[in-house]
């Protein structure tokens, strides 16, 4: 279906006041976005508007009970100019898939694939072209109506927000595997993109932070003793040349970029098992020296180095990043195939179709 989509135009673009030699992670919002209102059981309203703070009701129910849910997804440039969106269709499977979680309408896929064509077609120019830049894209639903009761919400708001960024961790991160907090048990919504997971881990990041840490290492909720994933990213351990990754079983992200890499990790012909993984394993293989490689994976972070994992008291030094082949390999075929530098054989990536864009 093709959907009327009413465009509104800045009258001047902030694109020159942007110095894309230094661009830090999530500050910068470019010229428009995307916004539609879910209203009597339909989306409607459906518009790109330029980039401005919208009206909230004091008590609108997002804001007291957390009934929002979010993506994060990246626009590149090809080699040519072109352009493109990373499988931009996992993303609002993804997003409807936490939407039903969280009592929400579903975004029906062809809006949004739709929507994001016309938005990042029109936005094309705030591409950033450095390497480990991208056009950050942030679809976001929340609730809207105006209510105390704990209630599903009848109404919503679908925005679709970019801008330009740079790499979410520039350095290596160091996590502690915290022992104290939780992020998601069994029969949560650990597995949804909803903005309270996110709440939840601000404490225990603080903490962490203040201990010298960048992030957490999220042990499971019963017995502090199967690593989840990172607050931002998942998490993988190359053991004896075997790459492992704790299994998705209700309570981490289903991550997209870890989906990408279990792909082509199998394609390569390397191990891999996704399983659950019990820290006293990495322990044990980080002392016999077995543990050869840790690194993390999500849409922001893409694949992030970690450099060291404190467990029970005890730090522990990663092996340096200069020795990683299998994070260096994999960051170089996603980015390799976001540029167009690597040959997309399983055919992910999707070019802006311009002629959709409302220029
Ligand atoms: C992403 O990787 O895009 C995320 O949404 C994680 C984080 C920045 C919240």
């Amino acid at each position: 279906m093709n959907y009327k989509i009413e465009t509104t135009k800045v009258n001047k673009s902030r694109l020159s006041e942007i110095d894309f030699d230094n661009i830090p992670f999530g500050k910068l919002f470019s010229d428009h976005m995307f916004s539609a209102d879910y209203i009597d059981g339909e989306w409607t309203n459906l518009q790109i508007i330029p980039f401005a703070p919208i009206e909230l009701s004091p008590v609108n129910l997002a804001l007291h009970y957390g009934q929002s849910i979010f993506e994060g997804m990246k626009a590149s440039k090809m080699n040519d100019g072109t352009p493109a969106l990373l499988r931009p269709e996992l993303h609002v499977q993804r997003l409807n898939a936490s939407a039903d979680r969280m009592c929400m309408p579903n975004v029906p896929e062809d809006l949004f694939l739709q929507a994001l064509h016309e938005l990042v077609g029109m936005e094309s120019e705030w591409i950033p072209q450095k390497e480990g830049s991208a056009l950050y894209i942030r679809p976001v639903m929340f609730a809207m109506d105006a209510k105390l009761g704990v209630t599903v919400s009848d109404t919503y708001k679908f925005l679709i927000i970019t801008g330009p960024v740079g790499p979410y961790y520039p350095k290596p991160v160091k996590l502690l595997a915290d022992t104290q907090f939780i992020r998601a048990a069994h029969g949560g919504v650990g597995e949804a993109k909803t903005a309270g997971n996110y709440a939840a881990s601000l404490y225990p990041a603080k903490k962490a932070l203040e201990k010298g840490y960048d992030q957490i290492l999220w042990l499971d909720a019963k017995e502090f003793k199967y690593v989840q994933e990172v607050g931002t990213m998942n998490i993988f351990f190359v053991i004896d040349g075997k790459v492992v990754t704790p299994e998705t079983n209700g309570t981490i992200l289903k991550g997209i970029t870890r989906k990408m890499i279990l792909h082509i990790l199998k394609d390569q012909g390397i191990d891999v098992e996704e399983r659950l993984v019990d820290i006293h394993e990495i322990v044990e293989a980080h002392k016999n020296g077995s543990l050869t490689e840790v690194f993390g994976a999500g849409t922001a972070a893409v694949i992030s180095n970690v450099k060291l994992i404190s467990y029970d008291g005890m730090d522990m030094e990663m092996p340096s990043i200069e020795t990683h082949k299998i994070a260096h390999m994999l960051k170089d075929t996603i980015n390799g195939i976001r540029s167009g530098e690597v040959v997309d054989k399983f055919g992910w990536v999707v070019p802006v179709k311009k002629e959709t864009a409302n220029f």
